[in-house]
C-alpha cells in the first residue's frame, strides 16, 4: 500500500522566490506555493512536505530520505543543479520512487545552458512554464500516479 505523502523539494534560490528576478518567476514566494500544495494535497488525500537547500548534497540525502520514508511521490524543482547535477540523476535512479521534474518557467525556451536536464533523464514527467501552477498541476499528476 503507497503512503499518502508527496516530497516537494527545492534547490538553489527558490528561497528567494517572490523578489528574484519576478519577470521571470512571479511574485509568488515560496511560503504561498507550499501553502498551496498543502491545500490542494489536502483535497487530494496527501500530506506535503515542502522544503527547501541551497545545496547539492541535501537534495541527494532527502531523496534518499524519501525512499525510507516510502513516499509515494517526489516533486523536484532543482533549480540551476537540474542543468548540472548527475549526482542529482544518480539519485533519483536509486531511490526507485517516482520523481517528477517541475520549473515555474520552461528552460528550453532560455538559454541554452538551461536546455540540458540532468534530473529528466530519471524523472517520470517534467511540469514547466506554468509558474506557481506548475507546483500544483505536478502534485495532481503525483497524485494519480
Ligand atoms: C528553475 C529554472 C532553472 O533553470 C533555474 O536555474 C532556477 C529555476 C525554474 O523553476 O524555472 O533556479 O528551476
Amino acid at each position: 500500500m503507497s503512503s499518502r505523502k508527496i516530497l516537494v523539494l527545492n534547490g538553489p534560490n527558490l528561497n528567494l522566490l517572490g523578489t528574484r528576478e519576478p519577470e521571470i518567476y512571479g511574485y509568488a514566494t515560496l511560503d504561498d506555493i507550499a501553502q498551496r500544495l498543502a491545500a490542494r494535497g489536502a483535497e487530494l488525500g496527501f500530506a506535503v512536505d515542502c522544503r527547501q537547500t541551497n545545496h547539492e548534497g541535501v537534495l541527494v540525502d532527502w531523496l534518499h530520505e524519501a525512499r525510507t520514508q516510502q513516499v509515494h511521490a517526489v516533486l523536484l524543482n532543482a533549480g540551476a543543479y537540474t542543468h548540472t547535477s548527475i549526482a542529482l540523476l544518480d539519485a533519483i535512479r536509486a531511490i526507485q520512487l517516482p520523481v517528477i521534474e517541475v520549473h515555474l518557467s520552461d528552460p528550453e525556451t532560455r538559454e541554452p545552458f538551461r536546455h540540458l536536464s540532468y534530473v529528466g533523464m530519471a524523472a517520470v514527467d517534467c511540469i514547466k512554464g506554468l509558474g506557481p501552477d506548475s507546483y500544483i498541476v505536478a502534485l495532481e499528476r503525483a497524485a494519480a500516479l
